[in-house]
């Protein structure tokens, strides 16, 4: 209950909103831009939710969904019995405004004033000795069983609603579209991914800014191309998703391996690297420990890269699988510098052998990468991405989403529920907010080993967290064991059929 004035330090009058749109989201994103480029300066206090429905002539309902994003952001924060105020952020913003004068004086492009140094050798004969060969295997293939990683509720999907589309766009294709394509993927596709980012991960981006790869491997893989010289290093999480490392090594890159701690990776540890010019993260939901990236340690991070005149490969592999309110702003929904490049894929939310995925970069940036594409595959399958295209456009992707998102929670909590306790070496289960799988600490590499092969002996998949480390890491071997599980490959009643094997298995 609240009927004090507004505050003094914050005056909504510069927040216009469009009331054919949504409400909460359009407040949500003025009130972060003005956290972001310092209009709103830390311990702001901001007005209670009634006073500012008023202001704006809108439900209090909208102000109170706009402020609870904000909350779980980490932009603001409550005191008790005190109202809410901005919270403590590290100085990302003052540079962003610096920034921001540059690129407005400059061009109205972000990243159009950068130099954009592309590498000019792609292929490097001494790659695949730099990359550690145990560890070039390909992902596990053959039917999903409990519990494997990177695999969504795909048996969920509507395969008829795909089949139906794709029918009709054979039935009569379109002539025009069986010649050759546009290398940055089809424009309808293109602006639809721009239309869904923009709504449901409060990304700014535009068609032209998205370029269609083959999953997100490929746009890892682009990336590395187009950014890395041989020699040059690299920053990656480690732990981490090797493939990306492995992107990175074969353009010739020199990996260094950054610690990840329980905000996401350690900038200071990036930054004293010193000649680093790119990172590689996943800060969604941190692959494979699960951490989810900081408010903070991201404008920490965006700090680097602009001091660094560096980039960030942001890899939101799950973004989509959040299980407590929306999810978090990606790097590049808060990147003012043209500085981060998204990857996104469908594979985690429709399968991953459909092979579909995109870039979101820098405007100046778009055309390197679709000619290096026009170089590789000249552009990607026609069907796939008229199809999924459509499949968006009728609305079957965001129901879909949503369905995905409710069988993964629930698959997470059969998990969770029928986990074996007190099993020898294990430590205790995570918290699990977000994502398709989790990681649990485990005593010792050898009791990890033991762990996994008795699981694999009953047809229990499960990954060992030391595989996912560089070979030269610092930290002790032991420290690095643990067990990778995914959740979401299998439904329920299998999910409890291979935990009841494990518990025996595991306590014989
Ligand atoms: C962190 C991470 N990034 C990227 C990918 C690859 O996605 P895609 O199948 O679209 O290439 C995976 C797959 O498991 C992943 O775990």
């Amino acid at each position: 209950m609240s009927s004090e004035p507004l505050s003094l330090s914050f005056n909504p009058a510069g927040i216009e909103l469009d009331r054919r749109q949504g409400l909460s989201r359009q407040l949500y994103q003025a009130l972060r831009v003005r956290v972001l480029d310092g209009r709103l300066a830390s311990g702001t206090r901001l007005p209670a939710s009634r006073d500012l429905a008023a202001a704006l002539a809108i439900s209090r309902n909208s102000v109170v969904r706009a402020y609870d994003q904000l909350y779980a952001e980490g932009f603001i924060e409550g005191r008790v019995g005190d109202g809410t105020y901005v919270a403590q952020l590290p100085q990302a913003s003052l540079p962003v405004k610096k920034i921001a004068k540059r690129v407005a004086t400059a061009s109205s492009t972000p990243g159009a004033e950068l130099p954009v140094v592309l590498s000019s050798t792609v292929v490097y004969s001494g790659a695949l000795e730099r990359v550690e060969k145990n560890h070039l295997a390909t992902p596990p293939s053959g039917p999903p069983r409990a519990f494997r990683v990177g695999v969504p509720a795909f048996d969920l999907f509507p395969f008829e609603v795909w089949a139906k589309l794709n029918a009709a766009f054979w039935r009569k294709p379109d002539l025009q579209q069986l010649c050759y394509g546009p290398p940055e993927g089809d424009a309808r596709l293109r602006a639809m991914i721009a239309a869904y980012l923009r709504s449901s991960r409060g990304m700014q981006c535009t068609a032209e800014q998205i370029v269609i790869t083959s999953g997100a491997q490929q746009g890892i893989s682009l990336c590395a191309q187009l950014l890395v010289e041989p020699g040059d290093v690299v920053g990656i999480e480690n732990p981490g998703y090797r493939a990306a490392g492995h992107a990175f090594a074969v353009a010739g890159a020199r990996l260094q391996g950054v610690a990840v701690d329980s905000e996401g990776i350690d900038c200071a540890e990036l930054t004293a690297l010193g000649d680093c010019r790119l990172a590689y993260v996943t800060p969604s939901h941190q692959y494979p420990t699960g951490v989810v990236m900081s408010l903070a340690r991201r404008l920490e991070l965006l700090a680097w890269a602009e001091r660094a005149q560096g980039w960030i490969v942001e890899d939101d592999y799950d973004g989509e699988y959040r299980y407590s309110g929306a999810p978090l702003a990606p790097l590049a929904a808060l990147d003012r510098q043209g500085r981060v490049l998204y990857v996104g894929t469908f594979g985690k939310v429709a399968f991953p052998a459909l092979r579909l995925g995109y870039l979101v970069l820098p405007p100046a940036l778009v055309a390197a990468f679709s000619q290096r594409r026009a170089v590789d595959v000249r552009h990607s399958e026609v069907s796939t991405q008229a199809v999924m295209a459509e499949f968006m456009a009728a609305g079957h992707f965001q129901r879909h989403i949503r369905r995905m998102r409710r069988a993964a929670l629930s698959r997470r909590n059969t998990l969770l529920a029928g986990w074996p306790q007190n099993i020898p070496g294990i430590g205790s289960l995570p918290s699990v907010a977000a994502g398709l799988h989790l990681t649990v600490a485990v005593e010792s590499q050898a009791r990890e080993r033991e762990l996994v092969e008795k699981a694999a002996s009953v047809d229990v998949e499960i990954n060992a967290l030391s595989t996912y480390w560089l070979a030269d890491s610092q930290t002790p071997v032991d420290q690095r064991a643990g067990l990778v599980l995914g959740f979401a490959a299998v439904p329920e009643a299998a999910i409890s059929a291979a935990l009841g094997r494990l518990e025996k298995i595991w306590r014989a």
